[in-house]
């Protein structure tokens, strides 16, 4: 007499995953194939290779789910996939799949907000309840505030008006020389820097809007690393220590910024929880200075684990949440590239 279980598949932007969670939220199996070598030299996701890869990767994703899981198809209780937000393609590469499992086997469809998604990894390795909260979502795609009243009801109160923060890491690696994706790299060699070295700016940290913009530190980065346009003296050479002391400080500006508004976000809203989710969640000095955060100002701080903070299959498992709602999706939902909530 074994829990329920169900598979979770994800393929909104770059990573093909698949996950068997069971209803105790037990992560049975979670795999994930990463395309990052096909996009790597050009330094972004280039969606139609995105959609391409998942197509080849997706049965081989779902069977190994599975395998490891040590369940079988018919043991499924149902099939959830991520709907929203990401690349088209992408998008329907995954909920195809889904579909075509849920129709076969007669097991409810659950469409899934992969954001939503990336928060919810944070109860999923805590003890207590963590809702209500603010929540932080922050990754290549995306740098999201959220009003998070319960497990599944979840209102985005902030945004970005231009770059998400990952981007912003990945771009400014690019202009250092250092591999895609880049924020891994610069948070490597920032160790060996200077935070004070530089001066980067930290766009609408005082303004009382919820919003970030990362297009400006970029800029910054541009013309201090590789020299302004029509600048009559060539830039430094980008010595060892100079791209230390330049990822260091442009971590730090970053680092300051979303420390800020998760701040500004709970005072707004009275929580005295967030959750912190999404790629750049996986920054150590963002870890840190979450730590000071929750010590200086008595806020509860769950950052989703490791694992959880990529994109992933497993955090999926909150579709055991909408299951329980009977929040249960027709067979010809589609899929919303767009953020929309
Ligand atoms: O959530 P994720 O895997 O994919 C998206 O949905 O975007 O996030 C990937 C992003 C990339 O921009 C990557 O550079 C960034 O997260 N990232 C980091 C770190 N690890 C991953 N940024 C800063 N520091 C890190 N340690
Ligand atoms: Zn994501």
């Amino acid at each position: 007499n074994q829990p329920e279980v169900l598979l979770a598949i994800e393929s909104s932007c770059d990573e093909t995953a698949a996950a068997v969670i069971d209803c105790d939220l037990n992560v049975l199996s979670s795999v994930i194939a990463t395309q990052d070598e096909l996009h790597q030299r050009f330094g972004g996701v280039v969606p139609e290779i995105a959609s391409r890869a998942h197509l080849s990767n997706i049965l081989p994703v779902i069977d190994e789910a599975l395998r490891k899981s040590e369940r079988k198809l018919e043991d499924l209780s149902a099939i959830a996939v991520m709907t929203q937000p990401g690349l088209v393609g992408s998008l329907l590469v995954g909920l195809t799949a889904a579909k075509t499992l849920a129709l076969v086997l007669n097991k409810p469809l659950v469409a899934v907000n992969h954001i939503h998604a990336h928060l919810y990894a944070c109860q999923m390795i805590a003890e207590e309840e963590i809702f209500p909260a603010v929540g932080l979502v922050v990754s290549g795609g995306h740098t999201n505030l959220y009003d998070c009243r319960s497990t599944t009801e979840y209102e985005l109160v902030g945004s970005t008006i231009d770059d998400a923060a990952g981007e912003a890491f990945d771009k400014a690696a690019a202009m250092l020389g250092l591999p895609y994706p880049g924020g891994p790299h610069i948070a490597r060699v920032a160790q060996q820097g200077n935070p004070k070295a530089f001066r980067f700016p930290r766009t609408f940290i005082k303004d009382e809007r919820l919003a970030f913009s990362f297009s400006g530190i970029k800029t910054s980065m541009r013309y201090t690393a590789l020299g302004q346009p029509g600048a009559r003296e060539e830039p430094l050479p980008l010595t060892e220590q100079r791209i230390a002391d330049l990822s260091a400080s442009y971590q730090e500006a970053i680092v300051d910024v979303l420390i800020a508004k998760c701040h500004q976000a709970a005072k707004k809203f009275g929580r005295k929880s967030l959750c912190v989710g999404g790629g750049v969640a996986a920054n150590q000095r963002f870890r840190e200075r979450l730590d000071e955060l929750q010590e200086r100002e008595g806020i509860q701080v769950t950052i989703a684990p490791m694992s959880l903070c990529t994109d992933n299959a497993a955090m999926g498992a909150i579709a055991w949440e909408l299951l329980k709602q009977g929040d249960i999706a027709d067979l010809d939902v589609d899929v919303t590239p767009g953020l929309v909530r």
